[in-house]
């Protein structure tokens, strides 16, 4: 519990590189993570060279975690390991489709989550990269993914720079989150109490006046996730997913 309770993304790295043996155990410890009909419906691409880092860093619009970690992974959906096994074995695939998709999506995403515990749980420092999803084509290109393989998350691994202070992000209280039994629709004034805390803290003032807005919710919907950026990438992405061979 304490782990958990404590646990913050890590976005600076010392120079200490991840041994080999160790980032392989650990892969293989999180390959133990539940797996939808236990089909591992997902591959990762471990990037090391600098190099290939560089031509990552545009598609996660240059964040400078992807060219400083030792390791970065790029975790991905895929169903062509398993299509192709189907039909070398006269079995008829039929997981062309967004039901099979999302399998895909929340094996490999549990995959991830569980290798990132184990990696934090090992004194490494872990950072999601969510723009993974915002590039998938240019990403595609980079690691040569094929039909069917979509990329879902990018974590990018090291040690951390002892001499950057974690910083630990709030959370909503619980009640905030947790229905019994049936969902609890949320009154205005339960929204209030809920958001009360994050909209006191300084940090979050500190983002609403730096960005000249009037509440922490416009700097959501205003600053980091516009729906116009949103609507462009989600077609991005819906066309990269047609095009891996998913009909949807
Ligand atoms: C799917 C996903 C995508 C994320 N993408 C990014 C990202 O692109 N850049 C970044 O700096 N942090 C990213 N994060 C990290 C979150 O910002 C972080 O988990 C959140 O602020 C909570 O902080 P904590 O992990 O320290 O508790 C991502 C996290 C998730 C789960």
């Amino acid at each position: 519990m304490k782990y958990f309770n404590n646990r913050t993304t890590i976005r600076n790295y010392s120079s200490k590189i991840i041994d080999n043996e160790l980032l392989n155990d650990m892969l293989e410890a999180a390959a133990h993570a539940p797996t939808t009909g236990g089909m591992q419906l997902y591959s990762v691409i471990v990037t090391e060279n600098e190099e290939m880092k560089q031509r990552l860093m545009p598609c996660h619009f240059n964040q400078p975690m992807v060219a400083q970690a030792p390791v970065v992974l790029t975790f991905c959906a895929d169903f062509n390991r398993f299509v192709k096994w189907c039909q070398q074995r006269n079995a008829e695939p039929g997981f062309d489709n967004l039901q099979s998709l999302m399998s895909a999506i929340l094996d490999v995403t549990i995959f991830a989550q569980q290798f990132n515990t184990i990696a934090e749980m090992q004194g490494l420092g872990c950072c999601y990269i969510g723009t993974t999803t915002y590039n998938a084509q240019e990403i595609a290109e980079v690691l040569h993914l094929p039909r069917l393989v979509v990329p879902i998350v990018t974590l990018t691994v090291g040690y951390p720079d002892e001499s950057v202070r974690p910083v630990t992000t709030e959370r909503l209280p619980l009640h905030g989150i947790v229905h019994h039994e049936t969902y609890q629709d949320y009154t205005a004034h339960d929204i209030d109490e809920i958001y009360a805390e994050k909209e006191s803290l300084p940090v979050n003032q500190g983002f609403v006046k730096e960005n000249n807005k009037q509440t922490l919710a416009q700097v959501f919907t205003d600053v980091r996730y516009p729906k116009a950026v949103n609507e462009e990438f989600a077609k991005r992405l819906y066309d990269y997913i047609k095009a891996a061979g998913y009909q949807i």
